[in-house]
């Protein structure tokens, strides 16, 4: 779909489906002069629908109307569709997206080509202004377009080719195609982000995501280094390399680099994604029902490679690091067995109780890298627990950390994007739980707060340094469409991570 802006008039326009806004103040319908224009052509059918509370402008409300035979009135569009804002008050970047994902859903299924949106009613503009309109109703529309059909013979649902903002002032239309190149950078990241997801274990082997990660080096100019199993056996990463025994495709350990401030090195963040290419539990086997979701176990390293995209094409004034240690974690007869003891890359001594723990165990040894590297903030993304679900359902991603100012940036950042993120407290009682009696640390913590030891067990590798871990094992997939989403991958939280990093 391309999405544009463009200043005609609609008159003139030959369109297959023209939208109109329709906002609420005072519980009284708001008409703006261009629609009024239009309903003229229309013999004050809108006005009579509106008073008839057929249409009542409120959020999300779509009513078709056929308009075939009104070309002899210099009218070309054959279909008008009315879409309601709700109050304008009440408006926000978040409703907004999520009605323009609305719409895009609903106009798939009309089988139109080009669509047309009269962008005109200055009175929108009151709560959220003309730029984070049109990158949010640009966001909705490419999020809510979205389907993963690529193995499927044929794709039945209609598609829309042209979706134009309509705007007569030359000046405006300028704006809004710099936001809709925003809004199309933040969403094809995240779009990026849920192919990977989709993608079945048998398509995306570890060495696929780092080829995923050096493309996008290759075409925006960041760095990438890729390190083999002999590097980071060198390195002595031993708790990544114990997840990856059991499989037989090879681990990649992904280091993407993005130099926003060459001249102040500290002046960095590392973002770092869990990348299990697919969890099988290992020798901890999980029960079979669902476990083909576990295609997705690396939706934090989707995140954060998908982020690099975007990042390295907005180019925010600070350095970006992006880690995924990507590797398989399979049963085998050279897999890691429960009991087992490995030695992580900062020496500290774990005891695998279960092998279905894998995702922390990488992370350990990805931070440990940071922190080495001279990492000043790390923030983690990872499926990490189905506990995550239990305790806030799959529309709330828990995060953790030991920085209360880099938690709350990176939640309000979340709150601008829609991808709502809450904390969830490091409390000194779950933290005993991940007591060994033979090794360091035990990397389970029993039956309470599975979320929490997790993120306990984190945080003993990023000791002494910013650090923050959201995990998305809810937020990552759903079972239904929603909002922006449809069912499958979300990309979550790929369009947090941008906004994160713009701000810092
Ligand atoms: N990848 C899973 C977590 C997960 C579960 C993600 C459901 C998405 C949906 C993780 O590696 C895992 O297996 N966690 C275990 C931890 C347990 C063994 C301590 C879990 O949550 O059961
Ligand atoms: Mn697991
Ligand atoms: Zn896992």
């Amino acid at each position: 779909m391309n999405i544009q802006a463009q200043s005609s008039d609609p008159f003139a326009t030959r369109s297959d489906l023209l939208v109109l806004m329709l906002s609420k103040r005072d519980k009284k319908v708001k008409i703006s002069p261009l629609t009024k224009k239009i309903d003229k052509v229309l013999d004050g059918l809108i006005a009579s629908l509106i008073s008839n509370s057929d249409i009542t402008g409120d959020e999300g409300e779509m009513s078709l109307i056929y308009t075939p035979n009104l070309s002899e009135k210099n009218f070309y569009p054959k279909k008008i569709m009315i879409l309601g804002l709700g109050d304008i008050n009440l408006l926000s970047t978040n409703k907004v997206r999520k009605i323009s994902a609305s719409l895009i859903k609903k106009i798939k299924s009309l089988k139109v080509k080009k669509v047309h949106l009269l962008n005109e009613n200055s009175i929108l503009y009151k709560k959220v202004n003309r730029e984070k309109f049109c990158q949010s109703f640009t966001e909705g529309l490419i999020l809510g377009n979205y389907n993963f059909n690529k193995y499927k013979e044929k794709n039945s649902s209609g598609s829309v080719e042209k979706f134009t903002f309509l705007d007569l002032d030359n000046e405006n239309k300028k704006t809004i195609n710099r936001y809709i190149k925003v809004g199309s950078i933040y969403a094809n990241a995240e779009i990026l982000a849920r192919d990977l997801v989709n993608e079945p274990g048998n398509m995306l082997s570890p060495s696929d995501l780092a080829q995923v990660a050096v493309k996008i080096s290759e075409k925006h100019g960041c760095k990438i280094r890729v390190l083999d199993y002999k590097d980071v056996k060198k390195l002595g990463m031993g708790a990544f390399i114990g997840v990856a025994k059991g499989s037989e495709r090879p681990l990649k350990f992904i280091h993407m680099s993005f130099e926003g401030d060459k001249g102040s090195p500290e002046n960095n963040i590392w973002l770092i994604g869990k990348g299990i290419t697919f969890d099988s539990g290992g020798i901890s086997l999980k029960p079979g029902f669902g476990m083909g979701k576990m295609k997705g176990d690396m939706g934090g390293g989707a995140a954060v490679i998908a982020a690099m995209e975007a990042i390295s094409q907005l180019k925010p004034k600070i350095n970006v690091n992006v880690v995924c240690a990507a590797t398989d974690n399979m049963p085998s007869g050279n897999a890691q067995m429960p009991g087992d003891i490995v030695k992580a890359y900062n020496g500290l001594t774990i005891e695998v109780d279960n092998t279905d723990a894998e995702g922390r165990l990488t992370l350990a040894d990805a931070i440990g890298y940071a922190k080495d590297k001279g990492a000043s903030k790390i923030l983690d993304i990872a499926t990490l627990t189905g506990a995550a679900r239990i305790a806030m359902g799959d529309g709330v991603s828990p995060i953790f950390g030991n920085d209360e100012n880099l938690i709350n940036t990176v939640i309000n950042a979340g709150n601008i994007t829609g991808e709502m993120i809450w904390q969830l407290p490091l409390d000194n009682v779950t933290k005993k739980q991940n007591f060994s009696m033979v090794a360091d640390i035990k990397n389970t913590g029993g039956r309470g707060g599975g979320s929490t030891t997790a993120a306990h067990f984190i945080s003993k590798f990023a000791e002494g340094v910013s650090w923050a871990h959201i995990d998305i094992a809810a937020t990552s997939m759903l079972d239904t469409d929603r909002d922006w989403y449809v069912a499958g991958a979300t990309g979550v939280p790929t369009r947090t991570l941008i906004e994160f990093c713009i701000n810092l």
